[in-house]
């Protein structure tokens, strides 16, 4: 296998140091390392950060191979400076069987560019009427410990309940997709004046409060593990504050796209900009990052949802919801989060590798850049500013937000296990 040697990069930030990659793990750090028969790498200026690692992805695969799979979503991933990814559930078939995931996971593997954990559903065919196979799930060879029907709320609250007393008996976490179906029908943006004036029927942040509230009081009667996915409005940051001061075990994400973009994008009627929930007011992004500085907000979850050309460019009503983000996440993070000064180095890697590593209970990633640890890591060059081009995208789809914004920061490498997956910021297979 062959060995590592990284030159002059700057851990989370710091002082240049040499960092020895051997036998997947980081052997050495530190001044003038030397070692014989190791490929070196030039690090001078480039941070290094442990590897990403994303709570909610769309891997697509079974199903809607045209949108995406398994192989051109790990490349993204890669290339974004992931080592581990969620694959979410609502794949066709649905993966709320042992099969469905351990296939997921299987193809994770061959692809061999990140780990693909795969995310098991809640319920059978995410109709939020029976509770799908949990406990078979958790004991395959995908050791699920992440559930959840994103995509649909688990709207009855008696079955959200069941939910949470399977997960803790696995160890496991239900990801919820915080949405009161009977108060967003026909739903394509955030409610508010710009709505309005839009003529669009308009999305509450109340759908998506009402159902946190609810779940939090589940979860500490249940005394279980809840996550909330995609957090968006600064009623829910408020809500999360209190839960987690009474003593919830609640964890919370926020997307890129809801930490930078507004409902403002939906004037120019580009359905690029829908995705669910909806993109909210200014007030509402300055509450997310506030919330995700503080850690009220855990961490930064892409919600990379890949859609092809006739799912995207249509009619805005027509349109499919969701947005591309793997490969732009850690960039809009720079700009939103480091450049703003709310969050420096050793928090992008809390609130992107550490935390949701923990949250999904992944060994091997989110581990701190030290000797002995396993060698997930990436290389930032975070003075390059460039403007993203969404044909440059490994992802199959190409509907990125960010078309042609200027955005900071790029990722060199990427290394799982101590192997090179983006080497000269190109994925290695
Ligand atoms: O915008 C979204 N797209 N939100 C979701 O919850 C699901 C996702 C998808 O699967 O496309
Ligand atoms: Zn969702």
């Amino acid at each position: 296998m062959t060995s590592y040697l990284i030159k002059g990069a700057r851990p989370y930030g710091g002082d240049a140091v040499d960092l020895l990659l051997k036998d997947g793990r980081i052997a050495a750090i530190g001044e003038s390392l030397a070692a014989t028969g190791a490929e070196v790498v030039d690090a001078a200026g480039l941070i290094a950060l442990p590897g990403l690692v994303d709570l909610h992805t769309h891997l697509r695969e079974p199903g809607r191979e045209d949108a995406e799979t398994v192989e051109t979503g790990s490349r993204a991933a890669a290339l974004g400076g992931f080592t581990a990814v969620h694959a979410m559930a609502n794949t066709d078939p649905v993966a709320d069987t042992a099969g469905v995931v351990e296939q997921v996971w299987r193809l994770g593997q061959e692809a061999g560019l990140v780990d693909v954990v795969p995310v098991g559903a809640v319920t059978v065919g995410l109709a939020g009427e029976r509770l799908a196979e949990l406990g078979a799930m958790a004991d395959s060879a995908a050791r699920v410990r992440v559930f959840s029907d994103d995509g649909h709320c688990v709207a009855d609250p008696a079955l959200m309940r069941r939910a949470l007393e399977y997960v803790k008996a696995l160890d496991g976490v239900v990801a919820q997709h915080a949405e009161e179906p009977r108060l967003t029908v026909g739903a394509q943006m955030h409610e508010g004046d710009r709505s309005a004036r839009l003529g669009l029927t308009g999305w509450p942040a109340a759908a998506e409060e009402a159902i946190i509230a609810r779940d939090v009081l589940l979860a500490g009667h249940v005394g279980a593990r809840l996550h909330i996915c995609h957090v968006s409005t600064a009623g829910s940051v408020d809500i999360l504050r209190w839960a987690k001061a009474r003593g919830v075990q609640v964890t919370a994400e926020v997307t890129p796209h809801h930490l930078l973009l507004t409902d403002e994008c939906a004037e120019s009627y580009d359905p690029v900009f829908k995705v669910n929930p909806p993109l909210r007011t200014d007030a509402d992004v300055e509450a997310v990052r506030r919330g995700l500085a503080d850690g009220t907000i855990d961490a930064v979850a892409t919600d990379h949802a890949p859609h092809p050309v006739e799912d995207k460019e249509c009619e805005w009503a027509q349109a499919r919801p969701g947005m591309l983000g793997l490969e732009q996440a850690l960039p809009v993070v720079v700009q939103t989060m480091v450049e703003t000064g709310l969050l420096d180095w050793r928090g992008v890697a809390d609130r992107m590798s550490a935390r949701p590593a923990a949250i999904g209970r992944l060994d091997g990633h989110g581990r701190p850049l030290e000797p002995g640890e396993p060698a997930n890591l990436l290389l930032l060059d975070p003075g390059v500013r460039s403007t993203v081009d969404p044909a440059a995208l490994a992802s199959r789809s190409r509907n990125s937000p960010y078309a042609g914004r200027e955005l900071p920061g790029r990722v060199v490498a990427t290394f799982l296990r101590g192997i090179p997956t983006v080497l000269d910021g190109k994925a290695q297979r």
